[in-house]
């Protein structure tokens, strides 16, 4: 009997603080109109308070996933958080996630694939499952996007935002859950969009800080013409794989990098507005939580058996799209 890795679950968590595009206004050079018509960002999330990391809101994230699927911290055999902002370097943030929600007969792990973070954790994870060897496994996208965003570049400051999203995976035999999904890198696209220092090329020294190397780098106008091109591209193949026709999809839930990216990917799909997951004007980019946070948002939306396209483009550069059934009514 083939075993699928069915989505069971979804928790999430935002910071209570919303930094609107008027606060913005104050701090750099841009206005409400230019930030919404070219992003459609209106306002995003942000983790106030001194020694708060992103596990802090992984760990609200997985409790509420557990309390809406019933399971006890004992019963989680595995947990993967997909990162680009870590409480620390190490140890791995997904271990202070387990710990600060009583995970304790499970092993823990980061995975770092930039803005394709989750899309590239949950296909891993789906291995677990689909292998039979584990039962349940917490997927988490967790970013305190706000840790690295230098809020005098007007360029950038405007986009991040911090957040956390969780799913469930268990095993299906009935064919619902992880289906398909094509994941791509290129490591050429390195120059495009990083953060410079930190790691142990250039560990951090009151140079690189002067320089501000530990913020995001990104030439903006280069990696929205890849991330069109290449989010749009794995979707549709993701589609001809799976032999799925723009009526067959019931939602596109896409990285929310960008709603003009958004649109693209939809364009290409060939599926309208309404059946697209889009939350990038409340929340920005919550890099590794996109995903996850739009599931939790159009949770109550989604019927057993939908077809879900999810897809993503980030740094690295990484892309990918997945075929997910969805496996439950709420
Ligand atoms: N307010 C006002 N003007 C701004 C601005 C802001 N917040 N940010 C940039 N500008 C200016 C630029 O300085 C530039 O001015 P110039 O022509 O005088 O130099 C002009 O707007 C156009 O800049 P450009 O970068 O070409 O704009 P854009 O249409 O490409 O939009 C982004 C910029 C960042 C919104 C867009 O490139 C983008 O979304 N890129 C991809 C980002 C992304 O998805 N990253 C994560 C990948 S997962």
């Amino acid at each position: 009997m083939k075993i699928t890795a069915a989505i069971t679950g979804v928790g999430g968590y935002v910071p209570d603080y919303v930094l609107t595009n008027q606060e913005l206004e104050k701090l750099v050079d841009t206005t409400d109109e230019w930030i919404t018509s070219r992003t459609g960002i209106k306002e995003r999330r942000i983790l106030k308070g001194k020694d708060q990391g992103s596990s802090v809101m992984g760990i609200q994230a997985v409790r509420q996933l557990l309390e809406k699927t019933n399971t006890r911290p004992e019963e989680v055999d595995l947990l993967i958080c997909a990162t680009v902002t870590p409480d620390m370097l190490f140890p791995a943030t997904a271990n202070i996630i387990s710990a600060g929600v009583g995970i304790q007969n499970a092993f823990s792990y980061d995975l770092n694939a930039a803005c394709s973070s989750f899309l590239y954790a949950l296909t891993t994870a789906a291995q677990f499952v689909q292998s039979g060897i584990y039962k349940k496994v917490v997927v988490v996208g967790a970013d305190k996007m706000s840790a690295i965003v230098d809020y005098t570049d007007r360029s950038n400051c405007i986009l991040f935002g911090d957040g956390a999203g969780a799913v469930m995976l268990e095993p299906s035999t009935d064919g619902y859950g992880i289906l398909d999904q094509v994941l791509c890198s290129n490591g050429n696209g390195e120059q495009f969009l990083n953060q410079k220092a930190g790691g142990s090329r250039r560990p951090p020294t009151a140079e690189t800080v002067a320089n501000g190397e530990h913020f995001i780098y990104q030439e903006g106008a280069t990696v929205f013409k890849f991330a069109v091109k290449n989010m749009a591209d794995v979707a549709a193949q993701v589609m001809t794989r799976q032999g799925l026709s723009h009526d067959d999809v019931a939602w596109l839930v896409p990285h929310q990098a960008n709603k003009r990216i958004i649109d693209a990917t939809a364009n290409r799909m060939g599926v309208g507005p309404e059946k697209v997951m889009l939350n990038i004007q409340r929340y920005g980019n919550t890099t590794s939580a996109t995903i996850p946070l739009c599931l939790w948002d159009y949770e109550k939306q989604l019927h057993k058996g939908d077809n879900l396209i999810l897809a993503a483009f980030g740094g690295g550069f990484t892309w990918g799209a997945m075929h997910v059934k969805w496996a439950y009514n709420s």
